[in-house]
Formats: C-alpha cells, sequence, structure tokens
C-alpha cells in the first residue's frame, strides 16, 4: 500500500511540473484540445439499428455547442450490441414542433455509454444567433420516448466570414502567433471571438480576441494593437461585425 501511494505522489508531482512548463507558452488552449471539425464518420461504428425496441431508453441530451453540434447518448438498455435512432424537433415538442432531423447514435467515446454517442449538426436557420430549444426523443418522435433533459437551450453560430478571416486575420495570426498557439478559424471563432456571446454583452470590441490583442486583458504573448482601432485590431473588429451582424 504504501509503495503504491508513493508511486502515485511521484506521478501526481510529474504530472504538475508538466503542466507548470507547458502552460509557460503554449497554454492550455481548448483549441488544441477540441477540433469542431473533427469528422464524426471517422469515429462511428457500424453497429445495426435498433428495429424491435424495447421501450427502456437510456439516453440524455448533454448541450447544443455554439458551433451547432447537438451532444448526448442514446441506447436501448435491453439491446446494447444495436444503436438507437435519435429525432429532433424544434421550436416545441412532437406535435407542435418543427423536425429539425436525425441521427443514429453510434459514435465511439468513454465509459459504459461508449458507442452510444449522437453529435448531431443542427439545421443551418437555427445557428441563427438567437435563443433556439430542441427536443430530442429516441428511437421514434413519441412524447414517452423523449431524451431528458429536453428541451436544450442554445445559442449557436454558423460561419458566414471564413474568406473574411483567411484574407485579413489569417496572415497576421500565421505570422505572429504560431510560435506559442495553434489558432484556426474555427477555434479562434468559436472560442475568443465569441466570448462573451454577441447575444448576450459581446461586441466588436470586447471580445476576448480583441481584448487579448489591444492589451485590454492581460496576454501572455503580448498586444499586437495599441487600441481596438489600430492595426490588427480594426480588421478584428471587421471580422466581428461580418460573423454576428
Ligand atoms: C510568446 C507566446 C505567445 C504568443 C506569441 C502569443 N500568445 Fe496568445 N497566449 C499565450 C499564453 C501563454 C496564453 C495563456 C495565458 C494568457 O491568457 O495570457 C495566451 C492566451 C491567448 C488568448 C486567450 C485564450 C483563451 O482561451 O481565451 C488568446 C485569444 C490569444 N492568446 C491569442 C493570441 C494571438 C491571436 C496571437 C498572435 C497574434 C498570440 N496569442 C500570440 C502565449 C502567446
Amino acid at each position: 500500500m504504501k509503495a503504491r501511494y508513493s508511486w502515485y505522489t511521484i506521478l501526481f508531482l510529474a504530472f504538475s511540473s508538466m503542466t507548470v512548463l507547458f502552460t509557460n507558452c503554449a497554454g492550455s488552449h481548448p483549441d488544441t484540445i477540441i477540433d469542431p471539425n473533427a469528422s464524426s464518420a471517422e469515429v462511428e461504428s457500424n453497429m445495426e439499428v435498433v428495429t424491435e425496441f424495447s421501450g427502456k431508453l437510456s439516453a440524455s441530451f448533454q448541450y447544443v455547442s455554439t458551433d451547432g453540434k447537438a451532444w448526448g447518448y442514446a441506447l436501448d438498455s435491453q439491446n446494447k450490441t444495436k444503436a438507437l435512432k435519435v429525432i429532433f424537433y424544434a421550436g416545441g415538442p412532437i406535435g407542435t414542433g418543427t423536425y429539425a432531423g436525425e441521427i443514429v447514435a453510434k459514435e465511439s467515446g468513454v465509459g459504459p455509454n461508449a458507442g452510444h454517442y449522437f453529435n448531431f449538426k443542427v439545421p443551418p436557420e437555427l445557428a441563427n444567433g438567437q435563443y433556439q430549444k430542441l427536443w430530442a426523443y429516441g428511437h421514434e418522435a413519441k412524447p414517452e420516448y423523449l431524451i431528458k433533459p429536453s428541451p436544450v437551450t442554445f445559442v449557436s453560430y454558423n460561419q458566414k466570414a471564413e474568406d473574411y478571416y483567411n484574407q485579413n486575420i489569417a496572415p497576421f495570426v500565421n505570422s505572429q502567433c504560431v510560435r506559442c498557439h495553434t489558432w484556426t478559424y474555427q477555434s479562434l471563432m468559436y472560442g475568443p471571438l465569441l466570448n462573451p456571446l454577441p447575444v448576450s454583452t459581446g461586441t466588436a470590441t470586447s471580445n476576448r480576441f480583441m481584448r487579448k490583442m489591444n492589451g485590454q486583458d492581460n496576454h501572455n504573448g503580448g498586444a499586437f494593437c495599441n487600441s481596438a482601432n489600430d492595426g490588427a485590431c480594426a480588421l478584428i473588429q471587421n471580422w466581428w461585425r461580418a460573423e454576428f451582424q
């Protein structure tokens, strides 16, 4: 017991010091962990879809991300070797809402529900920067098969100005930031540019990307413009407007 305890201590110390070293430059940015572009086809299993549903639904509708992906898991707890269909309704439950699409919940993942996750891209008309509600059902769209905690309230944003980014922001980011960061259009847009959300208090000048660049927020990599209207910061304002206005 004692020997095992000290091993844990050593491992803990090793990890802690690694964290300290890495925080120095690369930081622990979500951009290096989450890839919103990751293709779901790569992680899907080839499980067959449940045809004879037992009615014993084991499911959870976890959240909808700002890039419009509905996440959760769903399975027939009496038949875990097959996959369950998940059906979505927007604006109201079945009966009053609008059919928003469906997907088979068969993505890998971790834990007891591995192989039964879903990652559903919501229709673009719902990713319009306004609050929306989505209801999810397992196997069939019937009230008794509602996946809790439906409805999930969310705000998602379509990508509108990737061309503007590529022409005006990417050259700056790719020359000034790569030493420490791996920023992409996706990770900046669905990270600091959307923080705080435009539907809340976010503006062209108060977003985190801007604040890190003009020195309003302390930035380990330094400031890159003197004010929100100067150089690259003026371009960041334009990019924000092109995406959200
Ligand atoms: C010398 C290394 C270095 C350079 C160069 C650098 N950064 Fe950073 N950056 C960091 C570190 C470390 C952090 C985390 C601590 C902090 O916020 O200062 C950070 C944080 C950030 C954040 C906040 C992250 C978040 O999750 O909200 C943004 C945005 C950012 N950097 C953008 C940039 C951009 C854009 C560039 C290039 C124009 C750049 N940085 C250049 C080191 C750097």
